[in-house]
């Protein structure tokens, strides 16, 4: 690329002359762009900021918090809230729904986010994240409560995520492709180093965690085991293997070169969908990796027309290039169905 443009730029170039988003969402996706800096600049300091290690308390799913999950939600809070783009916040770190101070502005939208992805990684410097999504709330009635935003994934105005890792990065969808900028830390700008983002159809490379395998569904095992034959297997081609436990960092890498990401369902929690949640990190991602041309599915259904029922709810996830994840999906509906 040749020619480098900022964000700021982009998103003006967005509202102004494609028409793609209004002027609050564009401030929003600003805000939540500087918010990831700020959160970029804990990661980066590590053990010389005293921000690794555990916060010595538990989110409401029961997971420990790490400090930097608390730092990170902080950061994206206290940098959201006076805006006047967004009317409440919602994140994987707290209970309930933030809906934002009387002493500011109420705006139209609503954001949600898992501030810090891939926790076990903090304190062993691997590539962590934070994803975002982005609602509109419905203007049929006043206030803000938690049925705002239980809406499907297809209505999201925006969805993204930032990557700390050896570079980082910020992936956008406003819902027309996707779009690439790296945090130029001289300048202190988001710089785009990628437009139109395509992920390959098909793809020889698959990330899950195989230390789960005995506790798998059976199409799923059907599709990895397949994969692991190689040339010799049906597939008649050898398959390579990744697994970050940054879900952020895995995406990314398949939204740089294609692969397949799965999350499924499995034996150990029977009563739970999934171990991701729907809300803040399988329905940004099943956004942008349909926007890069990919698929997202639970197995069965496409993951952005699920219904949710509740913010944190959980989702078994299958993303990626596409026609490996229309295999998988028709390995699920064939069990279902016996044929
Ligand atoms: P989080 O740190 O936000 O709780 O998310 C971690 C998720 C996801 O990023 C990753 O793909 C997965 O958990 C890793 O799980 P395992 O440790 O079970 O492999
Ligand atoms: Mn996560
Ligand atoms: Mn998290």
């Amino acid at each position: 690329m040749s020619h480098r443009i900022s964000l700021t730029q982009y998103l003006i170039e967005q509202q102004r002359e494609h028409g793609h988003i209004p002027a609050q969402l564009r401030l929003l996706i600003e805000v939540v762009a500087r918010a990831c800096k700020g959160i970029a600049i804990s990661v980066n300091k590590g053990a010389l900021g005293g921000v690794l290690g555990s916060a010595g308390s538990e989110n409401v799913q029961g997971e420990v918090q790490k400090k930097l999950d608390i730092i990170a939600n902080e950061v994206l809070i206290e940098a959201n809230e006076w805006g006047g783009a967004l009317a409440a916040m919602a994140s994987e770190e707290m209970d309930s729904i933030h809906v934002v101070p009387n002493r500011y502005p109420q705006g139209e939208y609503l954001l949600l986010f898992d501030p810090l992805d891939g926790s076990s990684n903090i304190d062993v410097n691997v590539s962590i994240g934070t994803i975002f999504s982005v609602l509109k709330k419905s203007a049929d009635h006043p206030g803000v409560s938690t049925e705002d935003f239980l809406q499907p994934g297809h209505q999201q105005a925006a969805a993204g995520y930032c990557v700390y890792g050896p570079q980082t990065t910020l992936v956008l969808t406003l819902g027309h492709g996707v779009a690439m900028f790296t945090l130029d830390r001289e300048q202190g700008s988001w710089v785009q180093t990628a437009i139109d983002v395509r992920i390959p159809e098909d793809t020889k490379e698959f990330a899950i965690n195989m230390s789960n395998r005995r506790h798998w569904d059976a199409p799923v095992t059907r599709y990895i085991d397949e994969c692991l034959a190689g040339k010799d297997g049906p597939r008649g081609k050898d398959f390579n293997m990744r697994w970050i436990a940054s879900m952020v960092a895995d995406v990314h890498r398949i939204l740089c070169r294609g692969g397949i990401f799965m999350y499924p369902w499995d034996k150990r929690e029977p009563r739970k969908p999934g171990k991701l949640r729907l809300m803040y990190e399988a329905n940004p991602m099943g956004f942008i990796v349909e926007q890069a041309g990919g698929a997202a599915t639970n197995g069965l259904e496409r993951i952005l027309d699920l219904a949710p029922t509740e913010l944190h709810q959980r989702v078994s996830v299958v993303l990626g290039s596409k026609n490996e994840v229309e295999r998988v999906t028709a390995y699920h509906r064939e069990s279902r169905t016996g044929t």
